[in-house]
């Protein structure tokens, strides 16, 4: 492999697969990233060689010596995407390379090699092709795909890393929900912020996910499904999930989502509504949404629905909003016609029932 050119993966098929009855077996209900398939892609990076060792191989453990970076500093990213099995036939990868340079920006904010783009996009495919069978063919399932890149180097220092390892593991997956959640309730957090400016919100780093999980602790312990992060600065605006952007539809019609200020992750999921949102007529703004409006347009009535969004829940209804000091509903409660239309939309285009008028689907059989 040239040092940093895509050039074709060794693949080395598992000789121990799981067998076929145990695996149609598990893709009866596989729930969510608890069932994994046959095989894994790696890339080695160091400074002296580049990019190298790209294969597909058996899925195993790594071994990793004690003092190896990522397991003291975090020098971490990942990515989730989807491959989506359509019931014409074939599957496909819905925007991976918006995936691919969100990668290469997490890699750049955590000061880790950035991996091309083009090898990114070969792994995750290779993949898919060499695990076809993991993905699966129930209405809504898919085969989530997570790649990651580690900092491997042994050594205790306080530094980027001279060495990474990226790898790509596979996972099929039915709704991230449990009974697919006809609304979920949110939790506000006073105590706890996700991201600050500054700091690495727009990267999607584990740490990040470190960070939220005593917040999303408190949601679960006070009856509510997730978590929702206000600003780090004022304590008022809001930002999102603890993996999902949000949206608020009003009672003229429109759309609006927070903006992308460094602080929140830019979604492909948040991008993609957006452009749907256009193309169905909708008005949407990326304008900042203070807390106290929330409540108050929820109230009045003048906030008809709100919704949270990611590639692993696609689209969730919210609603319920609770905190020490707030607790309102979003009109009736349940999912709204605008939360469903725009849904519906985005999961036509990803199992191929509408026609892919962005250039958004990538082939793979
Ligand atoms: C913090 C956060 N926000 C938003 C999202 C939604 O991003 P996407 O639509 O690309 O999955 C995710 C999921 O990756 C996330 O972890």
């Amino acid at each position: 492999m040239p040092r940093d050119g895509a050039k074709k993966l060794t693949i080395e098929r598992n000789p121990n697969p799981v067998a076929a009855s145990e695996r149609e077996a598990l893709l009866q209900n596989p729930g969510f990233g608890r069932v994994y398939t046959d095989h894994m892609a790696t890339i080695r990076y160091s400074e002296a060689r580049g990019w190298h060792d790209g294969k597909i191989g058996p899925r195993s453990a790594f071994n990793l010596d004690p003092s190896t970076l990522v397991l003291h500093y975090a020098q971490e990213i990942f990515e989730g995407m989807k491959a989506y099995r359509w019931p014409a036939g074939g599957a496909t990868l819905f925007r991976p390379d918006a995936n691919a340079r969100r990668f290469h920006n997490s890699a750049v904010r955590l000061a880790m090699a950035p991996l091309p783009e083009e090898l990114f996009l070969e792994s995750v495919r290779a993949l898919v092709r060499v695990d076809k069978d993991w993905i699966p063919t129930a209405d809504g399932a898919s085969l989530y795909l997570r790649p990651f890149m580690i900092a491997t180097e042994a050594v205790l220092g306080v530094k980027p890393s001279a060495d990474y390892l990226f790898c790509v593991i596979a996972s099929p997956v039915g709704s991230y929900f449990k009974g697919g959640a006809p609304a979920v309730t949110l939790w506000i957090s006073e105590d706890y912020t996700r991201a600050a400016p500054g700091g690495t919100g727009d990267a999607k780093c584990g740490g990040n996910y470190a960070a939220s999980l005593a917040a999303q602790a408190e949601a679960i312990r006070e009856g509510c499904d997730q978590v929702v992060f206000l600003d780090a600065v004022e304590r008022r605006w809001v930002e999102e999930l603890g993996g999902m952007n949000i949206f608020f539809v009003f009672d003229n019609g429109s759309v609006q989502t927070p903006p992308l200020s460094g602080t929140i992750l830019p979604g492909i999921t948040r991008d993609s509504l957006i452009t749907i949102a256009r193309d169905l007529g909708l008005t949407v703004r990326e304008e900042p949404y203070a807390i106290e409006q929330w409540q108050l347009d929820a109230e009045s009535g003048r906030l008809r629905e709100a919704f949270a969004c990611g590639t692993a829940a696609v689209v969730t209804p919210i609603g319920k909003v609770k905190g020490r000091k707030r607790n309102f509903t979003i009109a009736d409660g349940g999912a709204g016609p605008v939360t469903g239309r725009l849904k519906a939309a985005l999961l036509d285009v990803q199992f191929g029932r509408a026609a892919d008028r962005h250039g958004w689907i990538d082939r793979l059989f």
